[in-house]
């Protein structure tokens, strides 16, 4: 079988968990430190916090720019479920803008007329590695005075005009073992404004600023330093792990016949944390299945948009209609493109695809 994904674990990561056990200090400590440095660099900011997952990433930044109860963040509804369920944590309500059919992200065109008085931030996702159109986002944001916190989960290194994700307001990132590196479980904040970045420690940690003085309300959202090792030795293969994701998906993209393939607009260098085609006419469905039969794994992301969502229709009474997001819900469908692919793997992919749709 080829996996949908496939993390990749050698025997630097295996020795860095092993000097930390050995070292005595194996929840937060100086591991976790060093990754935070390392990830700021990498994203050419200032600050990186490490946090206990992607989740708590998201929470954790929408309250240290105090959004809460009363306010509305504007994000996408083709995301995985946490981009949305990060602001309902908070006591606010995402308001949820279509998306453009090419990138699969939010349309920028679309953000503008949804902005209300209660409107805090804009939490655009770069989904599946590619960066969201930051220009007319940024430019937006400034305006209305609007916060920006960029869901990054799924693009760690990806650019739009040779900048970072994760670099343009607030980012956040999660190391989850399907993402493009991984720590086990994990995530990581971004930012170049010292008081959020003070901020989102202090949250991160009970709210505590000096050692058991509790000013404010927070967590334990801590990462480990044994996660934090193995993000770290992660994090030196990130741009050969990026490259050969790349090298897959232009494998894809000139061979796959009949489906519709990942376009990336110009300036944009994307990651391919998936590598997500449209099967016209209704396929799709068929399309899986037959790939599963042949040994080729493959999954939907996603297929229902976080507005159609059971929670969000029953319980908090969205009834909204997204065309666009609607429409990729039924058509997507993702490939495996990680790494740890063979040539002969990339073939078969190909090979059963086009079988199938010729
Ligand atoms: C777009 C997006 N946002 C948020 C998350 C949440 O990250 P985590 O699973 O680490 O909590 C993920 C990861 O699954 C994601 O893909």
């Amino acid at each position: 079988m080829i996996n949908i994904a496939k993390p990749q674990m050698g025997p630097e990561e295996k020795q860095a968990v092993l000097e930390v056990l050995d070292s005595g200090i194996i929840a937060q400590g100086p591991r976790v430190k060093a990754f935070e440095e390392a990830f700021a660099a990498m994203c050419g900011v200032k600050h990186a916090i490490a946090t206990s997952s992607g989740t708590t990433a998201l929470h954790v930044s929408l309250l240290a720019h105090k959004i809460g109860t009363g306010d509305e963040v504007i994000t996408s509804p083709f995301t995985f479920i946490a981009s949305a369920n990060s602001v309902i944590y908070t006591g606010a309500r995402p308001v949820f803008v279509d998306i453009d059919p090419m990138t699969f992200n939010i349309d920028p065109g679309l953000i503008e007329s949804t902005i209300t008085p209660r409107t805090r931030a804009i939490l655009p996702v770069h989904l599946f590695g590619l960066s969201c159109d930051m220009d007319p986002i940024m430019s937006i944001a400034r305006k209305y005075n609007q916060v920006v916190i960029e869901d990054a989960c799924q693009s760690h290194g990806a650019t739009y005009k040779g900048r970072r994700v994760g670099s343009f307001g607030t980012g956040t990132f999660s190391f989850y073992p399907t993402k493009n590196i991984t720590s086990a479980e994990g995530g990581m904040i971004t930012t170049d404004d010292d008081q959020v970045a003070e901020e989102c420690r202090v949250i991160r940690q009970h709210g505590m600023r000096r050692r058991y003085y509790h000013d404010e309300l927070g967590f334990n959202f801590r990462m480990t330093d044994v996660h934090a090792a193995i993000g770290l030795a992660q994090l030196k293969k990130l741009e050969y792990f990026n490259r050969t994701r790349q090298e897959n998906a232009r494998f894809f993209s000139i061979n796959l016949k009949g489906v519709v393939v990942p376009q990336v607009p110009q300036g944009r260098e994307h990651v391919y944390h998936q590598y997500t085609i449209r099967v016209p006419n209704g396929r799709r469905d068929a399309l899986r299945t037959y790939l599963q039969e042949h040994g080729v794994g493959s999954e939907v992301y996603y297929p229902v948009p976080v507005h159609q969502q059971t929670y969000y229709t029953q319980e908090l009474g969205y009834q909204v209609s997204l065309p666009e997001s609607e429409r990729a819900a039924a058509e997507v469908l993702s490939l495996p493109v990680h790494p740890a692919l063979s040539h002969a793997d990339l073939e078969t992919i190909v090979t059963r695809v086009n079988e199938f749709m010729a």
